[in-house]
């Protein structure tokens, strides 16, 4: 654990201090090892991040056969720390994934445990918000996106790189992986132990330079 009490240590790390110390990890140790139990811990609180309406549209393959991994690399530019990180996450965007809530909030209150007034408001507009494609395609690439930095955090509290990663042909790995059309791989988070001589933290722009408030006063 990065995040223990050790000897002389009398804090654990605030959470400033762990958002600046994920990092993405360019090289992992190719004998790594995470195992089923540790992959599904990850997933677990991959899925404390938010989404609209408790929707809950991301799905996660992960990927630990050094085939497959080795047929996902040849798709993703041949980037090396697709076969070497112990873990490849495949994120999907459930593009249908309102009318399934729509069903569990409906079944929800016919459980007693929703309001049936309030079930059917929710179920409504969740389904008119998402009625367009496009729509539902951006949230599901949005939360891909919270869940992907949730996975990630929750890799490096076990002790674990990871990187986030869209370097891929999407289609081609719908194809090696067997997505049904539903679903569209948003992005990739790979996560293992690492090997030695990776690059620290990277710059940030100045908070001046990101950061106005009450007004969107930047140079045009
Ligand atoms: C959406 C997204 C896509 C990325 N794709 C790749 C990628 O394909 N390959 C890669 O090596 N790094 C990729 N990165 C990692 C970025 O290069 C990295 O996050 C950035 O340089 C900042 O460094 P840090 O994560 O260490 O803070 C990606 C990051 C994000 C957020």
């Amino acid at each position: 654990m990065v995040n223990e009490l050790k000897p002389g240590k009398d804090s654990y790390m605030s959470i400033s201090e762990v958002l600046a110390h994920r990092v993405s990890i360019d090289h992992f140790d190719p004998k790594g090892v995470v195992s089923d139990a540790q992959i599904a811990e990850l997933v677990r609180s991959a899925q404390e991040a938010p989404s609209s309406f408790n929707i809950q549209h991301t799905r996660f393959v992960a990927v630990t056969d050094p085939a497959i991994k080795g047929r996902l690399r040849e798709a993703a530019f041949n980037q090396a720390k697709i076969t070497e990180a112990a873990v490849v996450f495949v994120l999907l965007g459930d593009l249908r994934a309102h009318e399934d809530y729509a069903v569990r909030i409906r079944a929800a209150a016919a459980a007693g445990h929703v309001p049936a007034g309030v079930a059917e408001y929710l179920a409504g507009t969740a389904l008119s918000f998402y009625a367009n494609p496009t729509a539902s395609r951006e949230e599901g690439l949005r939360s891909a996106g919270l869940s992907a930095m949730a996975l990630m955090l929750a890799a490096d509290g076990a002790g674990l790189g990871s990187c986030p990663m869209i370097g891929f042909d999407p289609e081609a790995f719908r194809k090696i992986l067997g997505v049904p059309e539903r679903y569209f791989p948003a992005m990739i988070v790979v996560a293992g132990p690492t090997a030695p001589n990776n690059m620290g933290r990277k710059p940030r722009l100045d908070v001046n330079e990101v950061l106005r408030i009450n007004g969107a006063e930047f140079p045009g």
